[in-house]
Protein backbone atom coordinates (compact mmCIF):
# COMPACT_ATOMS: atom_id res chain seq x y z
CA UNK A 1 0.00 0.00 0.00
CA UNK A 2 1.13 3.63 -0.87
CA UNK A 3 1.31 5.83 1.99
CA UNK A 4 1.84 3.26 4.59
CA UNK A 5 3.93 4.88 6.87
CA UNK A 6 0.95 7.64 6.75
CA UNK A 7 -1.37 5.33 7.27
CA UNK A 8 0.03 3.92 10.58
CA UNK A 9 0.63 7.43 12.06
CA UNK A 10 -2.80 9.12 11.38
CA UNK A 11 -5.45 6.14 10.84
CA UNK A 12 -7.45 3.73 13.34
CA UNK A 13 -8.31 0.74 12.15
CA UNK A 14 -11.80 0.33 10.70
CA UNK A 15 -12.03 -3.21 11.29
CA UNK A 16 -15.67 -4.24 11.71
CA UNK A 17 -17.18 -1.29 10.67
CA UNK A 18 -19.84 -0.79 7.23
CA UNK A 19 -18.38 2.49 4.56
CA UNK A 20 -20.35 3.00 1.86
CA UNK A 21 -18.47 5.11 -0.98
CA UNK A 22 -20.37 6.82 -3.96
CA UNK A 23 -18.68 6.67 -6.86
CA UNK A 24 -16.34 3.95 -5.56
CA UNK A 25 -15.40 2.84 -8.44
CA UNK A 26 -13.13 5.69 -10.14
CA UNK A 27 -10.62 7.96 -9.46
CA UNK A 28 -10.74 9.44 -5.91
CA UNK A 29 -13.93 6.95 -4.59
CA UNK A 30 -12.36 4.39 -5.97
CA UNK A 31 -8.44 5.13 -4.31
CA UNK A 32 -10.86 5.95 -0.89
CA UNK A 33 -12.42 2.73 -1.07
CA UNK A 34 -9.13 0.89 -1.21
CA UNK A 35 -7.67 2.67 1.99
CA UNK A 36 -11.02 1.80 3.50
CA UNK A 37 -10.13 -1.62 3.06
CA UNK A 38 -6.85 -1.86 4.42
CA UNK A 39 -8.14 -0.20 7.58
CA UNK A 40 -10.10 -3.39 7.83
CA UNK A 41 -13.83 -1.56 6.97
CA UNK A 42 -15.98 -3.74 4.58
CA UNK A 43 -17.34 -1.38 1.75
CA UNK A 44 -20.41 -0.74 0.19
CA UNK A 45 -19.78 0.77 -3.62
CA UNK A 46 -22.29 2.83 -4.36
CA UNK A 47 -22.05 3.49 -8.41
CA UNK A 48 -24.63 4.09 -11.41
CA UNK A 49 -22.93 1.35 -13.86
CA UNK A 50 -22.83 -1.94 -12.88
CA UNK A 51 -20.34 -3.06 -15.16
CA UNK A 52 -17.71 -0.10 -14.30
CA UNK A 53 -18.76 -1.18 -10.43
CA UNK A 54 -18.23 -4.98 -11.08
CA UNK A 55 -15.09 -3.90 -12.99
CA UNK A 56 -13.99 -1.85 -9.69
CA UNK A 57 -14.74 -4.48 -7.67
CA UNK A 58 -12.73 -7.20 -9.48
CA UNK A 59 -9.47 -5.34 -9.31
CA UNK A 60 -9.96 -4.65 -5.53
CA UNK A 61 -11.07 -8.54 -4.63
CA UNK A 62 -7.28 -9.03 -6.36
CA UNK A 63 -5.83 -7.55 -3.48
CA UNK A 64 -8.75 -7.79 -0.48
CA UNK A 65 -11.09 -10.57 0.81
CA UNK A 66 -14.06 -10.29 -1.75
CA UNK A 67 -16.47 -11.00 0.86
CA UNK A 68 -15.43 -7.31 2.19
CA UNK A 69 -16.63 -5.72 -1.10
CA UNK A 70 -20.32 -4.81 -2.04
CA UNK A 71 -21.51 -3.63 -4.87
CA UNK A 72 -25.37 -1.54 -5.15
CA UNK A 73 -26.93 0.98 -7.68
CA UNK A 74 -27.03 4.56 -7.33
CA UNK A 75 -27.58 7.16 -9.48
CA UNK A 76 -27.40 10.44 -8.27
CA UNK A 77 -28.81 11.81 -10.96
CA UNK A 78 -32.69 10.26 -10.28
CA UNK A 79 -34.52 10.84 -7.24
CA UNK A 80 -36.13 7.26 -7.24
CA UNK A 81 -32.60 5.84 -7.38
CA UNK A 82 -31.01 7.61 -4.60
CA UNK A 83 -34.79 6.84 -2.42
CA UNK A 84 -34.44 3.28 -3.73
CA UNK A 85 -30.73 2.89 -2.91
CA UNK A 86 -31.21 3.71 0.54
CA UNK A 87 -34.21 1.68 1.39
CA UNK A 88 -32.75 -1.08 0.04
CA UNK A 89 -29.26 -0.14 2.32
CA UNK A 90 -31.29 -0.18 5.43
CA UNK A 91 -32.76 -3.58 4.62
CA UNK A 92 -29.58 -5.02 4.41
CA UNK A 93 -27.51 -3.02 7.74
CA UNK A 94 -29.32 -1.66 10.91
CA UNK A 95 -26.08 0.21 10.97
CA UNK A 96 -23.21 2.07 9.09
CA UNK A 97 -20.06 3.70 10.53
CA UNK A 98 -19.01 5.59 7.25
CA UNK A 99 -20.89 7.24 4.70
CA UNK A 100 -18.09 8.96 1.80
CA UNK A 101 -20.26 10.93 -0.58
CA UNK A 102 -17.23 11.37 -3.41
CA UNK A 103 -19.19 10.60 -6.86
CA UNK A 104 -19.55 14.02 -8.71
CA UNK A 105 -19.42 15.29 -12.23
CA UNK A 106 -18.01 18.20 -13.69
CA UNK A 107 -19.35 19.43 -17.53
CA UNK A 108 -21.31 16.33 -18.06
CA UNK A 109 -22.89 15.60 -20.90
CA UNK A 110 -26.18 15.31 -19.93
CA UNK A 111 -27.97 19.11 -19.01
CA UNK A 112 -30.87 17.91 -16.69
CA UNK A 113 -31.71 15.03 -14.12
CA UNK A 114 -34.10 12.84 -14.66
CA UNK A 115 -36.50 15.42 -11.79
CA UNK A 116 -35.69 18.45 -13.95
CA UNK A 117 -32.83 20.01 -12.39
CA UNK A 118 -29.81 21.28 -14.07
CA UNK A 119 -27.17 18.27 -13.74
CA UNK A 120 -23.95 19.34 -11.85
CA UNK A 121 -26.02 20.85 -9.49
CA UNK A 122 -28.66 18.17 -9.06
CA UNK A 123 -25.68 15.37 -9.31
CA UNK A 124 -23.04 17.06 -7.11
CA UNK A 125 -25.03 19.32 -4.16
CA UNK A 126 -29.17 18.31 -4.76
CA UNK A 127 -28.87 14.60 -5.17
CA UNK A 128 -25.75 13.98 -2.71
CA UNK A 129 -27.71 15.49 0.01
CA UNK A 130 -30.92 13.86 -0.29
CA UNK A 131 -28.88 10.84 -0.21
CA UNK A 132 -27.32 12.45 3.01
CA UNK A 133 -30.77 12.81 4.57
CA UNK A 134 -32.18 9.40 3.13
CA UNK A 135 -29.17 7.25 5.23
CA UNK A 136 -28.42 9.77 8.22
CA UNK A 137 -30.70 7.41 10.65
CA UNK A 138 -28.11 4.64 10.13
CA UNK A 139 -24.49 6.46 10.88
CA UNK A 140 -26.24 7.03 14.54
CA UNK A 141 -24.01 9.45 16.57
CA UNK A 142 -20.61 7.66 15.77
CA UNK A 143 -21.25 7.63 12.78
CA UNK A 144 -19.10 10.05 10.25
CA UNK A 145 -20.74 11.51 7.16
CA UNK A 146 -18.00 12.71 4.47
CA UNK A 147 -18.22 14.84 1.98
CA UNK A 148 -16.45 15.96 -1.41
CA UNK A 149 -16.20 19.35 -2.18
CA UNK A 150 -13.62 21.52 -3.95
CA UNK A 151 -11.39 24.44 -3.57
CA UNK A 152 -13.35 26.01 -5.96
CA UNK A 153 -16.67 26.50 -3.60
CA UNK A 154 -15.23 29.86 -2.69
CA UNK A 155 -16.54 30.62 -6.57
CA UNK A 156 -19.94 29.64 -5.76
CA UNK A 157 -22.69 32.30 -6.73
CA UNK A 158 -26.00 32.23 -5.02
CA UNK A 159 -27.36 32.25 -8.52
CA UNK A 160 -28.00 29.20 -10.92
CA UNK A 161 -25.80 29.76 -13.93
CA UNK A 162 -27.01 29.29 -16.97
CA UNK A 163 -24.88 26.09 -18.86
CA UNK A 164 -23.41 23.42 -17.08
CA UNK A 165 -19.46 24.40 -16.84
CA UNK A 166 -16.98 25.94 -14.32
CA UNK A 167 -19.53 28.38 -12.80
CA UNK A 168 -21.77 25.58 -12.26
CA UNK A 169 -19.67 23.32 -11.19
CA UNK A 170 -17.81 25.91 -8.29
CA UNK A 171 -21.62 26.96 -7.06
CA UNK A 172 -22.61 22.88 -6.82
CA UNK A 173 -19.63 22.55 -4.58
CA UNK A 174 -20.32 25.75 -2.77
CA UNK A 175 -24.10 24.70 -1.97
CA UNK A 176 -22.51 21.66 -0.74
CA UNK A 177 -20.13 22.74 1.92
CA UNK A 178 -22.31 25.49 3.17
CA UNK A 179 -24.87 22.40 3.76
CA UNK A 180 -22.22 20.48 5.25
CA UNK A 181 -21.01 23.56 7.45
CA UNK A 182 -24.74 24.08 8.36
CA UNK A 183 -25.69 20.80 9.06
CA UNK A 184 -22.28 20.33 11.13
CA UNK A 185 -23.49 23.32 13.19
CA UNK A 186 -26.59 22.29 13.93
CA UNK A 187 -25.72 18.71 15.22
CA UNK A 188 -27.84 17.09 18.00
CA UNK A 189 -26.10 14.51 20.05
CA UNK A 190 -27.64 11.05 18.67
CA UNK A 191 -26.63 12.73 14.86
CA UNK A 192 -23.58 11.96 12.65
CA UNK A 193 -20.68 13.93 12.24
CA UNK A 194 -20.70 16.34 9.15
CA UNK A 195 -17.41 16.35 7.49
CA UNK A 196 -15.79 18.26 4.49
CA UNK A 197 -13.26 17.35 2.53
CA UNK A 198 -11.66 18.65 -0.41
CA UNK A 199 -9.41 16.42 -2.52
CA UNK A 200 -7.20 19.37 -3.73
CA UNK A 201 -6.58 18.68 -7.73
CA UNK A 202 -6.39 15.63 -9.38
CA UNK A 203 -5.80 13.75 -12.56
CA UNK A 204 -9.14 11.46 -12.51
CA UNK A 205 -11.40 10.03 -14.93
CA UNK A 206 -13.74 13.49 -14.16
CA UNK A 207 -12.07 15.24 -17.50
CA UNK A 208 -12.68 12.42 -19.89
CA UNK A 209 -13.85 12.83 -22.95
CA UNK A 210 -16.17 10.01 -22.29
CA UNK A 211 -17.92 12.22 -19.52
CA UNK A 212 -17.60 15.40 -19.91
CA UNK A 213 -18.35 18.16 -23.22
CA UNK A 214 -15.25 19.17 -23.26
CA UNK A 215 -13.26 18.94 -26.91
CA UNK A 216 -11.25 15.32 -26.49
CA UNK A 217 -7.80 17.10 -27.32
CA UNK A 218 -8.74 19.81 -24.57
CA UNK A 219 -9.57 16.75 -21.94
CA UNK A 220 -6.18 14.99 -22.89
CA UNK A 221 -4.53 18.06 -22.96
CA UNK A 222 -6.08 18.72 -19.22
CA UNK A 223 -5.27 15.14 -18.20
CA UNK A 224 -1.62 15.11 -18.58
CA UNK A 225 -0.82 18.32 -17.54
CA UNK A 226 -2.85 17.67 -13.85
CA UNK A 227 -1.28 14.16 -13.94
CA UNK A 228 2.30 15.92 -14.64
CA UNK A 229 1.85 18.88 -12.12
CA UNK A 230 -0.80 17.75 -9.42
CA UNK A 231 -0.50 14.85 -6.71
CA UNK A 232 -2.00 11.64 -7.56
CA UNK A 233 -5.52 10.17 -6.99
CA UNK A 234 -4.28 7.50 -4.07
CA UNK A 235 -2.82 10.97 -2.23
CA UNK A 236 -5.97 12.73 -2.86
CA UNK A 237 -8.25 10.30 -1.36
CA UNK A 238 -6.38 10.63 1.92
CA UNK A 239 -8.43 13.39 2.73
CA UNK A 240 -11.43 11.17 2.74
CA UNK A 241 -9.40 8.44 4.59
CA UNK A 242 -8.74 10.61 7.33
CA UNK A 243 -12.18 12.09 7.44
CA UNK A 244 -13.21 8.67 8.11
CA UNK A 245 -10.77 7.11 10.87
CA UNK A 246 -8.45 10.01 11.31
CA UNK A 247 -8.81 12.20 15.03
CA UNK A 248 -11.39 14.62 12.96
CA UNK A 249 -14.12 16.36 14.81
CA UNK A 250 -18.28 17.57 13.70
CA UNK A 251 -17.54 20.65 11.32
CA UNK A 252 -13.98 20.09 9.69
CA UNK A 253 -12.51 20.92 6.43
CA UNK A 254 -10.22 18.52 5.59
CA UNK A 255 -7.92 19.32 2.21
CA UNK A 256 -4.23 18.76 1.36
CA UNK A 257 -2.04 20.97 2.83
CA UNK A 258 -0.03 22.27 0.18
CA UNK A 259 -0.12 25.71 -1.80
CA UNK A 260 -3.52 27.16 -2.28
CA UNK A 261 -4.38 23.24 -1.04
CA UNK A 262 -3.87 22.32 -4.48
CA UNK A 263 -1.47 19.01 -3.39
CA UNK A 264 0.04 17.45 -0.23
CA UNK A 265 -0.97 15.54 2.85
CA UNK A 266 -4.25 16.22 4.52
CA UNK A 267 -4.62 18.44 7.20
CA UNK A 268 -7.37 20.45 8.82
CA UNK A 269 -8.23 23.86 7.71
CA UNK A 270 -11.63 25.70 7.74
CA UNK A 271 -14.92 26.55 5.61
CA UNK A 272 -13.51 30.06 3.21
CA UNK A 273 -16.13 33.19 4.46
CA UNK A 274 -18.35 32.36 1.13
CA UNK A 275 -19.33 29.72 2.49
CA UNK A 276 -19.69 30.40 6.15
CA UNK A 277 -21.77 33.28 4.95
CA UNK A 278 -24.28 30.76 3.33
CA UNK A 279 -24.45 28.29 5.77
CA UNK A 280 -25.49 30.96 8.09
CA UNK A 281 -28.74 31.02 6.23
CA UNK A 282 -29.62 27.45 7.46
CA UNK A 283 -30.11 24.01 5.47
CA UNK A 284 -33.53 25.22 4.05
CA UNK A 285 -31.96 25.87 0.63
CA UNK A 286 -31.90 21.93 0.09
CA UNK A 287 -35.10 20.91 1.08
CA UNK A 288 -35.50 19.76 -2.73
N1 LIG B 1 -10.29 15.32 -9.64
C1 LIG B 1 -10.18 16.51 -9.05
O1 LIG B 1 -9.21 17.28 -9.25
C2 LIG B 1 -11.21 16.94 -8.05
C3 LIG B 1 -11.03 18.16 -7.38
C4 LIG B 1 -11.97 18.57 -6.44
C5 LIG B 1 -13.07 17.77 -6.18
N2 LIG B 1 -13.23 16.60 -6.88
C6 LIG B 1 -14.42 15.81 -6.57
O2 LIG B 1 -14.04 14.49 -6.25
C7 LIG B 1 -15.13 13.61 -6.53
C8 LIG B 1 -14.61 12.41 -7.30
O3 LIG B 1 -14.18 12.85 -8.58
P1 LIG B 1 -12.99 12.15 -9.38
O4 LIG B 1 -12.01 13.22 -9.70
O5 LIG B 1 -12.54 10.93 -8.70
O6 LIG B 1 -13.73 11.81 -10.77
P2 LIG B 1 -14.19 10.42 -11.42
O7 LIG B 1 -13.05 9.49 -11.50
O8 LIG B 1 -14.90 10.80 -12.67
O9 LIG B 1 -15.22 9.87 -10.34
C9 LIG B 1 -16.51 10.40 -10.26
C10 LIG B 1 -17.43 9.31 -9.78
O10 LIG B 1 -18.76 9.83 -9.67
C11 LIG B 1 -19.64 8.92 -10.32
N3 LIG B 1 -20.86 9.57 -10.77
C12 LIG B 1 -21.00 10.58 -11.66
N4 LIG B 1 -22.30 10.84 -11.85
C13 LIG B 1 -23.00 10.00 -11.06
C14 LIG B 1 -24.37 9.78 -10.83
N5 LIG B 1 -25.32 10.46 -11.49
N6 LIG B 1 -24.75 8.83 -9.94
C15 LIG B 1 -23.81 8.11 -9.29
N7 LIG B 1 -22.49 8.24 -9.49
C16 LIG B 1 -22.09 9.18 -10.36
C17 LIG B 1 -18.82 8.39 -11.49
O11 LIG B 1 -19.41 7.23 -12.04
P3 LIG B 1 -18.98 6.73 -13.53
O12 LIG B 1 -17.61 6.14 -13.40
O13 LIG B 1 -20.03 5.76 -13.85
O14 LIG B 1 -18.96 7.96 -14.40
C18 LIG B 1 -17.51 8.13 -10.77
O15 LIG B 1 -17.57 6.92 -10.07
C19 LIG B 1 -16.17 14.44 -7.27
O16 LIG B 1 -17.17 14.82 -6.36
C20 LIG B 1 -15.39 15.66 -7.73
O17 LIG B 1 -16.20 16.79 -7.88
C21 LIG B 1 -12.34 16.16 -7.79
Amino acid sequence: MRYEKWYRDHTASLKGQVAVVTGGNSGIGFCAARGLLHLGAKVILACRSEARAEAARGRLSAEFDAVEIEVMHLDLADFSSIDAFAEDLGKRYAKIEVFLHCAGVYYPRGTHTVDGLPMTEGVNAYGTVRLARAVEHLLGERGRMIFTTSLVDRFGRDKTPNGEGYAAYARSKYLLSAYVLARAEGRTATEPSFIATHPGITATALLSPEKTTHKPWFSRFGHAFLYLFTHSPEKAALTAVLAAAGEVPNGAVIAPRGLFGISGYPHRTRFCKNVRRRAARGVDFMEK
